[in-house]
């Protein structure tokens, strides 16, 4: 059946580019192929889409209802007032400086993200790409041994401790995105391997939120959670870093995908808006 778009996989084991498309103006039909798309590949890009807030908003609430606070939240280096954060303690910059570091967004909630649709309004000369890395693929590359002792293990998930990990420690605001995620009391215990909850594949799940592993030693959970993230992002066929066009939109599926935010000069602006799908209770909850 020809939906009018075009589709060209990625060079990768996930990942593709959606061209010819409009992504406010599909039919029932059209979204739903869109969605189908979405879970075999895990990240679509549609390029030069030139989103409004609101029609992001209403875009990325088609693929599941929307994480309060976070329906279109601005993540930019811009103060209101139009000048930059330059303050070495602004809060803002150290979750973005955060944020380049591999991870899954809201492992630290109770409640998994389901994805997140994010787009580029302002772009620096030159970095500030997202990058991704396809947790299925890693799953399915690690020995089978290896598979099996982490089927039988978990990891707590905090982004108090990760900022604090990376010397970001931030305040607990209680303002938009900058304090959100900070004061979980019940800090969430999640699986090293995660089902998706539609496509049924195995998906490894660690990230810079993950610590703890009950069983290990403090030492011993950070070596192995280090050593599989490495291990996750080593091969290139499993990670795409996205270098961002003003008006580029994407979708990513938070439930098989790591990604992170590549460095820039922090003197030129970068704006991008975020919503975040929220996950699904039943399979995106916490074990505790
Ligand atoms: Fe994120």
């Amino acid at each position: 059946m020809d939906f009018g778009f075009r589709v060209t996989a990625l060079d990768k084991t996930f990942g593709a580019i959606i061209d010819d498309i409009n992504v406010t103006a599909l039919d029932d039909v059209q979204f739903q192929h869109v969605y189908d798309l979405w879970l075999d590949y895990a990240l679509l890009i549609f390029p030069r889409q030139n989103l409004t807030p609101d029609e992001q908003q209403k875009f990325a609430s088609r693929f599941g209802a929307l994480v309060e606070g976070l329906e279109a939240v601005e993540i930019s280096n811009v103060l209101a007032d139009g000048t930059l954060r330059t303050a070495a303690d602004d809060d803002m910059m150290k979750i973005i400086r955060g944020n380049m570091a591999w991870h899954q967004d809201n492992t630290y909630m109770p409640l998994q993200a389901k994805g997140a649709v994010f787009s580029a309004q302002q772009i620096p000369r030159t970095g500030g790409d997202t990058a991704f890395a396809d947790m299925r693929a890693a799953w399915q590359a690690l020995p089978e041994e290896q598979k099996q002792r982490l089927s039988g293990l978990s990891a707590y998930h905090s982004l108090a401790h990760s900022q604090k990990q990376l010397g970001e420690e931030t305040k607990e605001s209680d303002s938009e995105y900058i304090g959100y995620g900070l004061d979980v009391e019940n800090i969430p215990l999640r699986k090293l391997m995660k089902l998706h909850p539609e496509t049924q594949q195995p998906s490894l799940a660690v990230g810079r939120h993950a610590f703890g592993i009950p069983g290990l030693e403090t030492d011993e959970s950070q070596a192995l959670l280090d050593q599989l993230i490495n291990f996750a992002t080593a091969d290139e066929a499993r990670v795409y870093q996205h270098q961002w066009r003003v008006g580029d939109a994407v979708i990513w599926d938070n439930r098989c995908l790591m990604h992170r935010a590549c460095d820039w000069n922090f003197s030129e602006p970068r704006v991008m808006f975020h919503s975040r799908i929220a996950g699904d209770p039943l399979t995106e909850a916490a074990l505790n």
